[in-house]
């Protein structure tokens, strides 16, 4: 049996952050991982896929650069090569997480880990044969993909023609067409990316919008630039069968079928809970994910859960953070976990970025706001440097504290603005503060001042 102060399952975001910073405090941690150090994000997630679609955006760009003045002749895609580079970037980061956590001291256990319970020697998991025990469990075992029982999706996940991410981001040819179900943030980042390289492809989701809880504004923007490259969506659709070599769906209560030669099911993820012993800790779960409190301790003192196992925001940045807020109660230091400013990022072409509330959310907490919008193109430098596609920022006000609670982008470089919205969320600053602030110019940036203004 190997003792440590504290047990980490799992080796995603939230688990080797926590396993990280539980070493930095002067803990002896050990760290369960049964596939790959940086889990979802890293191998088959965030970082792959963004790989993949700054190649596309690289051939799009290069096809559309006469309007530039770059002339650039018989441009071609080599989606083998593209894949190559995207494993090589993998590489690269899962064994930059190894070398952090040996640089920390973390005792890095590759094994599936099965979960005994507790004893006098605190929590114990067994993996590879052998019995870890920890005096705090860290639980950060992750999300899998939903898949439904939608007659003929198992069978077509079994055979090859439904990929969930996890085969996707693997696929080295290109198919004819791509079908997708589920009109989500996977979706239409990988709907982006094949049809930015030439794949035709149809979306197909249940809902009436795109991009789920995204501002309705945002949403509707996206769908038209979309549609506008040529991207099918099947809009208030529900599969109700896959096939051999195609999908069936349900239309205004009409059946009806589109071919494809292979099928992406993206229709969101669950925790990863089953199989793994969870039932001996006797933790306080809900719809299968494990209920922590504002501290990221579950309902049994010592066992906390960070990242998607919590089923809260599976985002890989609200598990780095939930992992500090967990080993920070572990170390007795000050802090709780809020989730009001968490960024949410869709790394679409144009890109969407948001954070806090919508008009529609603010009003159902009570919320009195107004809200204030500024075009993409007020700023100098998104007009020098994107010659398609519109966009803009749409700020939302709260008229009685006079701060910002919600910022919704829809264009380029949205994803690296959006941390200044949170910041200005987070700490409350009053719109007067915000409106003093200077941001550099020319930048699409200033777009957030220009709405103020507005
Ligand atoms: P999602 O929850 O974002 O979207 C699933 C979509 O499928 C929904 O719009 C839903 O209405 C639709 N749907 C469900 N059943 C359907 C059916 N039978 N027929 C048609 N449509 C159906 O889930 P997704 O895209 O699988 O992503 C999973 C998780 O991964 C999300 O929690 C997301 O936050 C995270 N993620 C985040 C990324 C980012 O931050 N950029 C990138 C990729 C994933």
């Amino acid at each position: 049996m190997t003792k440590s102060d504290v047990l980490v399952l799992g080796g995603g975001p939230g688990g080797y952050l926590a396993a990280e910073r539980a070493a930095q405090g002067g803990k002896k941690v050990t760290l369960i991982e049964k596939r790959a150090l940086g889990g979802t994000c890293l191998n088959e997630g965030c970082v792959p896929s963004k790989a993949l679609l700054n190649s596309g955006k690289l051939y799009e760009h290069a096809k559309d650069s006469a309007a530039f003045g770059v002339i650039a002749e018989h441009v071609t895609i080599d989606h083998a090569k593209v894949v190559a580079r995207k494993d090589k970037v993998v590489k690269t980061l899962v064994s930059g997480v190894g070398a952090t956590m040996a640089a920390h001291g973390v005792h890095v256990v590759m094994a599936d880990g099965f979960i005994k319970g507790q004893t006098t020697d605190g929590f114990v998991v067994e993996a590879g044969g052998e019995e870890y025990a920890g005096d705090k469990l860290i639980l950060a075992c992750g999300s899998v993909p939903v898949v439904p029982p939608i007659p003929g999706l198992r069978e077509g996940v079994e055979s090859g023609f439904v990929m969930t991410n996890r085969e996707i981001l693997d696929m080295k040819t290109l198919p004819k067409n791509l079908v997708v179900i589920g009109g989500g943030v996977i979706g239409l980042e990988l709907a982006s990316y094949f049809s930015m390289i030439g794949v035709p492809v149809t979306v197909i989701e249940m809902l009436d919008k795109i991009a789920g809880p995204t501002e309705r504004e945002v949403s509707a923007l996206l769908l038209k630039e979309y549609k506008k490259r040529g991207i099918d969506f099947k809009l208030s659709c529900k599969v109700t069968e896959v096939g051999k070599d195609c999908v069936m769906y349900e239309e205004a209560g009409e059946n009806k079928k589109v071919e494809a030669e292979v099928v992406l099911c993206c229709i969101g993820r669950r925790a990863f809970t089953q199989n793994i012993g969870i039932e001996n800790l006797n933790v306080y779960m809900e719809r299968g994910a494990v209920v922590t409190d504002e501290h990221m301790q579950t309902s049994v003192a010592g066992v906390y859960a960070v990242g998607d196992v919590n089923g809260k925001i599976m985002l890989a940045h609200t598990a780095y953070r939930e992992a500090e807020v967990a080993v920070n109660h572990i170390l007795g230091k000050k802090d709780f976990m809020r989730y009001n400013a968490i960024p949410s990022v869709i790394y679409t072409n144009p890109e969407i970025a948001s954070v806090g509330e919508t008009e529609e959310s603010a009003k159902a907490k009570g919320l009195e706001v107004r809200s204030v919008k500024a075009s993409m193109k007020m700023s100098g430098r998104y007009l020098a440097e994107v010659e398609k596609g519109d966009g803009f920022c749409k700020l939302i006000i709260d008229t009685q504290k006079n701060c910002l609670v919600g910022c919704h982008m829809i264009g380029s470089y949205t994803s690296e603005m959006i941390y200044g919205a949170a910041l200005m969320i987070e700490k409350q600053m009053p719109i007067e503060q915000i409106k003093e602030l200077v941001f550099p110019h020319p930048t699409v940036c200033e777009v957030i001042r220009e709405a103020l203004f507005a």
